[in-house]
């Protein structure tokens, strides 16, 4: 276990469930989010793209056939089409081609089912959650006194391309923070994206706290400089694992780069993503067997990410990383 290189600035990395608690469900439905927070998660993420009549909903991607049944729905069939988004040329049905109405006829279906065979039992038993309905939840959870200190983490994403069709998704998810008083730099919600001027949008829209996502193509937001501009908006950095502890040619954790202690000295926390238990995702010098959907060494793993003195994780498995965590 390498030595620890940075303290974190929270008292307790958080554990935040990526898509819900996704590899125990389908992701992004409210039963994933549900088993996120029974499972203890710190932090709850749905992903939103926007409707053709303007709703947010939580999905990975506005393309819907990866995720849901429309692709095995005949009346849907002519929705079918070829569009160019963020410069990639993508096929299949496309939420804001859909009104809210119809995008609540599909049923969520298991991403990875090659990995996650036990998660098949559930296609086709959920409903696509709405924003609206991922904050019912969450207020559910978080009324009464005794409740345990959970916050909600939504994406935004393509908002460029959204913008260019006339979908404000800033604006929708802006206004509704306002509408249920999250919109304070208190509140328990944080806002994410890979954009930069999306994140800036919410940014000059709401107090609400804002991470920049760093992908794993955009190593120019990981310099000083770039992090002195992100500082300037957003609170928080959710860098791809790369940027802060690459994996050597042994396939195991090599030497953090310093990117946690560069985003800190800027006071922005850092939240990379994605841990994830299984053979078939871990790292190779972590897997422990040819079985892809067996665990592997997640605890050596996750140990190794936890001592790089992150702020939170994004995992698809909240209960691994909350007894990880709380054996560090
Ligand atoms: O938001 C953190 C992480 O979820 C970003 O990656 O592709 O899963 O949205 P992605």
């Amino acid at each position: 276990v390498p030595a620890p290189t940075e303290e974190s600035l929270v008292e307790e990395p958080w554990v935040i469930a990526h898509r819900g608690a996704s590899a125990y469900r389908p992701e992004h439905t409210l039963s994933s989010y549900r088993l996120a927070y029974r499972m203890g998660a710190d932090v709850v993420e749905p992903d939103l793209v926007p409707t053709k009549d303007g709703h947010l909903v939580a999905r990975h991607e506005n393309e819907l056939s990866g995720t849901t049944d429309v692709a095995d729905r005949p009346e849907f069939a002519d929705r079918r089409t070829t569009k160019t988004i963020d410069g990639r040329s993508v096929t299949g049905w496309f939420s804001e081609d859909f009104t809210l109405k119809e995008i609540k006829t599909l049923r969520a279906v298991e991403r990875v089912p090659d990995i996650r065979p036990d998660n098949t039992r559930f296609d086709g038993a959920f409903t696509i959650p709405t924003w609206e309905e991922v904050v019912a939840q969450w207020e559910r959870k978080t009324r009464n006194p005794w409740h345990r200190d959970v916050k909600l983490i939504p994406e935004l994403k393509h908002g460029g391309y959204f913008d260019s069709i006339g979908l404000d998704t800033e604006e929708a998810l802006a206004a509704s923070l306002e509408e249920h008083g999250l919109d304070g730099e208190d509140a328990p919600v944080i806002v994410q994206s890979f954009e930069p001027e999306s994140a800036r949008e919410v940014d000059e829209r709401v107090d609400t706290p804002v991470v920049q996502l760093i992908g794993s193509g955009q190593q120019e937001l990981t310099t000083p400089e770039a992090l002195d501009g992100i500082a300037e908006y957003a609170d928080a950095i959710g860098p791809d694992m790369r940027w802060v502890l690459p994996i050597g040619e042994d396939g195991r954790a090599g030497e953090p780069t310093g990117l946690v202690a560069d985003a800190h000295e800027r006071d922005l926390l850092v939240t990379p993503y994605t841990l994830r238990s299984e053979n078939g995702f871990l790292p190779e010098g972590y897997r422990t067997g040819d079985d892809p959907t067996a665990y592997g060494d997640y605890r050596g793993y996750y140990t190794a990410v936890l001592r790089t003195g992150v702020d939170g994780v994004f995992t698809d498995n909240p209960d691994h990383l909350r007894r990880v965590r709380d054996a560090c």
